[in-house]
């Protein structure tokens, strides 16, 4: 059975009081496996980038139950969301959200400062990270020095380099032409082949292909929810199915 990472229940993000009273969420309740590439749409003003942030530990329901690998994390402290948001989540924004006057290879090194890293490991990791990207030989660059496409493919790397549990991307296509939505996608579909876990946000239902599953978001609550491959088939992280091959052999000795 695959595992549960995420377990959201009646999650409600209730914005003024009164007569300014609404709900960007109302009574959201998910469950999220281990290696689920989900792709959340729905019209603008829905709830996705809201979901998106309280799933990342940017932002705080108003009620409900948030737990993040068993761990209830809805009302901890500021201190240990951002402990479990720099070791746990990668995130992947529409604007990319670099940092414009430091490398790229700075930028990607960043997330490990937070996991404390030391510094010239840092810099080796945020290269290696580069590399697979087929960024390796521009890390001396400054963001504004690349194109939409490969700042997004940065962004990418940045997310996945402390290796976290969760990838969560709020419309990472959407500033991209469709040559560099593709190369994007694949990205993002490789690391999910590899047993990561994907929420992303998109307006483009052509990217649906590369979803497990296909949430439709209204007026802060699921519309549809449809699951394309059954949890048994989601991919598994690499060094688990490693495990399994090794006990297999194991047994026939
Ligand atoms: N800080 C805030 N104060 C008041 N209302 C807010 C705030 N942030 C978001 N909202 C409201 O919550 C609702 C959901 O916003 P959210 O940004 O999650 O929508 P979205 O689905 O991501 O839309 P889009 O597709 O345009 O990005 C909207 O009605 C929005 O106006
Ligand atoms: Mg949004």
């Amino acid at each position: 059975m695959s595992e549960t990472v995420i377990e959201l229940k009646g999650l409600t993000k209730r914005y003024g009081y009164g007569d300014t009273e609404s709900f960007a969420l109302k009574d959201f309740d998910l469950t999220v496996k281990r290696g689920e590439f989900i792709m959340i749409m729905g019209p603008s003003g829905c709830g996705k980038t809201t979901l998106l942030n309280i799933i990342g530990l940017l932002d705080r329901p108003t009620y409900g139950e948030y737990e993040l690998n068993g761990e209830d994390v809805a009302g901890i402290s500021a201190r240990r969301q951002a402990h479990l948001r720099a070791k746990k989540i990668g995130f992947v924004f529409q604007n990319f959200n670099l940092i414009e006057d430091i490398s790229i290879l700075e930028n990607v090194a960043l997330p490990l400062v937070y996991i404390k890293q030391p510094s010239t490991i840092r810099l080796k990791n945020a290269s290696n990270a580069l590399d697979r990207f087929h960024l390796q030989e521009k890390e001396y660059y400054f963001p504004g020095q690349l194109s939409g496409g490969q700042q997004q493919r940065v962004a990418i790397a940045r997310a996945i380099v402390a290796d976290p549990e969760i990838i969560l991307a709020d419309e990472p296509t959407g500033n991209l032409d469709s040559r560099s939505s593709h190369l994007v996608m694949e990205e993002l579909k490789a690391i999910h082949e590899e047993g990561n876990t994907i929420i992303m946000v998109t307006h483009n239902p052509t990217l649906t292909v590369y979803a497990t599953r296909v949430i439709n978001m209204l007026d802060g609550h699921i519309d549809t929810d449809i699951k394309t491959v059954e949890d048994h088939n989601l991919p598994q992280p690499v060094s688990v199915k490693f495990n399994k091959k090794h006990k297999k052999k194991r047994r026939k000795h």
